[in-house]
């Protein structure tokens, strides 16, 4: 495995609809674990594969590795089938745009389907923590950041910190 570079915004790439991958085949699984590693190295709880420069739908997360044993997840071509009408409200930070937390609001939970490294179709109802992590790597599979979410004030706010990046909100 190895530690790949991530993105920063505002790479262009960051924005892109991301292709569906389609077979689970060694490359995807290598490229699973070297995002993995890179986002445990990176001290984060979710990557998605456009931050390391692949257009693709995977993303990884482990939403509670950080208070307790690590639980490494994996999830290929992932589809929301259904979402809570409850909203959950929480600061989110991106490894794609360090230093610019954000308060978000989600749904509190989702039915996510996806392709797990097996190759088998999965779906499971996620909460809490996997439910936020989930929609907000899913979000960067579609070109969407979490800057997009902030509310007026909150864009005035990080503004200056967007610029020094070399992009605006
Ligand atoms: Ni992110």
């Amino acid at each position: 495995m190895s530690i790949l570079p991530i993105l920063r915004f505002p790479d262009a790439r960051l924005r892109r609809p991301c292709l569906p991958v389609g077979t689970v085949d060694a490359a995807v699984r290598q490229l699973a674990g070297d995002m993995l590693e890179t986002m445990y190295h990176a001290n984060g709880r979710g990557l998605a594969a456009p931050q390391v420069g692949v257009l693709r739908r995977l993303f990884v997360m482990d939403p509670d590795w950080k208070e307790g044993a690590p639980a490494p997840l994996a999830y290929v071509d992932p589809e929301i089938l259904d979402a809570a009408d409850a909203q959950h409200t929480g600061p989110e930070g991106c490894l794609s745009i360090p230093s610019v937390p954000v308060m978000v609001t989600r749904p509190e939970w989702v039915v996510l389907r996806w392709t797990g490294l097996d190759g088998q179709t999965q779906r499971e109802k996620l909460t809490g923590a996997a439910a936020i992590c989930a929609q907000h790597e899913l979000d960067h599979l579609n070109g969407r950041l979490i800057i997009d979410l902030m509310d007026e004030g909150a864009r005035c706010a990080a503004s200056p910190c967007l610029a020094a990046m070399g992009g605006a909100a």
